[in-house]
């Protein structure tokens, strides 16, 4: 196999984590290398995931609105047909456009972008297998970060082929609209995709095992308010229920469900199922056996407070490490774990990540649930304040939804902010730099918010925790 000199870092996987580490890394005037499988840049997030996802669910609130929602604002729209063909060329620009951008960042800050499969095969080596079939290439480097990310957990029984039974990689790729769609899982992925083909005028129906939507973390608030706002979007929605197996081998699929409640059994039949029921560490051909790297019992790689795996140079970031699997979270590891490299210190501040939810409208969360508080034993309080009764949400005809913050009673520390509404996901920047500061309730209601704006309601549902809001 051909040599080339050595690094400093080689990261393994170019997604969100493993691309932002590699430019930090280069930033910080080490020898980098970047490896990456995929034949493009970005990870799941730029190629499979929050991009195109985000594009198609863009496209498809817009075509929703002039069918359904046009004509009271004073606008008459004939004949409005959809263009699936058009809808996702659009989406494969954006992808394309981004994902050929971080290969010119790679450039400019000088990574070398290896395209190949990348596995350990000592703990300052790592043999690539170029995609393009030719010799194999051994990187010899001093530091090696992991970001090799997730895939999404099969459901047992049912094969997976991207088109009858798809992932989410199936889901933003289908070249007609299904009669009807069942969604296995009401998380995040669940919602998101169901609401994309729910709006293209697929029948939807979403089977989740608890009795709440929205996954893990969101408020149970917000989470009973967007079943609400979904299931007069048209999406059916069966919580508490368990799908137990599948069956893909007619014409359509079949699946057989049973009521958590009560045990009764139900068979459901769909063109496509769509499987969303978590994703899962990948690991694949890494190599982690060959220096005694070890996963826990979900497939996560084991780490340390900096990153570190057993061996001090190894460190891991992003999906296939604990925590929860966002683009932003692993961007600010790859941060962290290139300064710890170059200068021994780095932080990220896991209290203050928010979490998005792109359906229409919006949810958008940081800090804790309130039964995540509750839950805390600690004391307190909650305001909240209705998008129906904002003055920006009444003049554009959007009023679903509502501000909820959570703070300590004693201190009024702002412990929580959970939102859903008209752009909740942009709103959440201002809790996130709330919490991140360490504010009160207070110290938000004091601040002056423009008129006549969305974020009047979060200022509202701030002054509704320790005092009450002026227009509720
Ligand atoms: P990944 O992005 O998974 O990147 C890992 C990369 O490593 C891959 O490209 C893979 O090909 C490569 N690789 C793996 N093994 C090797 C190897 N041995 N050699 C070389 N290369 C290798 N998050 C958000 O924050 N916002 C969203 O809106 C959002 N939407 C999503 C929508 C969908 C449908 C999905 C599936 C996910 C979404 N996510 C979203 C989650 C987000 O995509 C992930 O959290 C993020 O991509 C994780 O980044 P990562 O760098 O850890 O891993
Ligand atoms: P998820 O963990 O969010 O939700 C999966 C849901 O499936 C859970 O509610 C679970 O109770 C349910 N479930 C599991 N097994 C089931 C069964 N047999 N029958 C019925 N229900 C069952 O996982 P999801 O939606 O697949 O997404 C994976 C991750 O991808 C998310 O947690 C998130 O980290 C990331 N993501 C983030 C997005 C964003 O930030 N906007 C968008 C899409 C994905």
């Amino acid at each position: 196999s051909s040599e080339s000199g050595e690094h400093d870092v080689v990261v393994i996987g170019g997604g969100p984590g493993g691309y932002v580490a590699a430019i930090k890394a280069a930033q910080l005037g080490l020898k980098t290398a970047c490896v990456e499988k995929r034949g493009a840049l970005g990870g799941t997030c730029l190629n499979v995931g929050c991009i195109p996802s985000k594009s198609l669910l863009n496209n498809s609130h817009i075509y929703h609105q002039i069918k359904h929602d046009i004509k009271q604002r004073g606008i008459e729209v004939d004949n409005v047909r959809l263009n699936l063909d058009q809808m996702m060329a659009a989406k494969d620009k954006s992808v394309k456009g981004l994902t050929g951008g971080i290969e010119i960042l790679f450039k400019q800050n000088g990574v070398d972008y290896v395209k190949g499969t990348g596995t350990i095969t000592g703990e300052n080596e790592v043999k690539v297998k170029p995609i393009d079939g030719g010799e194999e290439i051994s990187l010899k480097t001093k530091n090696i970060i992991i970001a090799t990310g997730s895939e999404a957990t099969p459901f047992p029984g049912l094969e997976v082929d991207e088109k009858k039974v798809i992932t989410s990689t199936g889901a933003i790729a289908l070249t007609e609209v299904p009669k009807k769609m069942i969604v296995i899982g009401g998380g995040i992925i669940g919602l998101e995709m169901g609401s994309v083909w729910s709006r293209l005028g697929a029948e939807v129906t979403v089977v989740e095992f608890l009795d709440a939507i929205g996954g893990p973390g969101m408020d149970a608030d917000i989470a009973k308010m967007a079943q609400r706002i979904l299931g007069r979007q048209g999406i059916k929605f069966k919580t508490s229920h368990k799908v137990l197996s599948g069956d893909a081998s007619g014409e359509g699929v079949k699946l057989e469900i049973e009521s958590v409640k009560n045990q009764k059994k139900d068979t459901l039949e769909a063109d496509v199922v769509l499987v969303a029921i978590g994703r899962r560490p990948y690991t694949e051909g890494l190599g982690l056996e060959n220096v005694g790297i070890e996963t826990d019992e979900r497939g996560r790689i084991i780490i340390d407070q900096e990153y570190r795996t057993k061996h001090e140079n190894i460190r891991v970031i992003g999906d296939v490490t604990f925590g929860a699997m966002l683009a932003h979270k692993a961007e600010e590891e790859g941060i962290a774990a290139a300064e710890f490299i170059k200068k021994g210190y780095g932080h990220v501040n896991y209290g203050a990540i928010p979490s998005v939810m792109y359906t229409h409208p919006e949810a958008a969360w940081v800090g804790q649930s309130e039964q995540e508080v509750k839950a805390s034993g600690k004391e307190y309080v909650v305001g909240t304040f209705p998008f129906l009764a904002n003055s920006r949400a009444k003049t554009n005809l959007e009023t679903d939804g509502m501000v909820k913050f959570i703070a300590d009673k004693e201190t009024d520390r702002v412990l929580g902010i959970h939102i859903i509404g008209p752009n909740a996901g942009e709103m959440i920047a201002e809790g996130v730099l709330a919490i991140e500061y360490g504010a009160s309730s207070e110290d938000i209601a004091r601040t002056s918010h423009a008129h006549p704006t969305l974020s009047e309601a979060f200022k509202e549902a701030a002054m509704a925790t320790y005092d009450k809001a002026i227009h509720a």
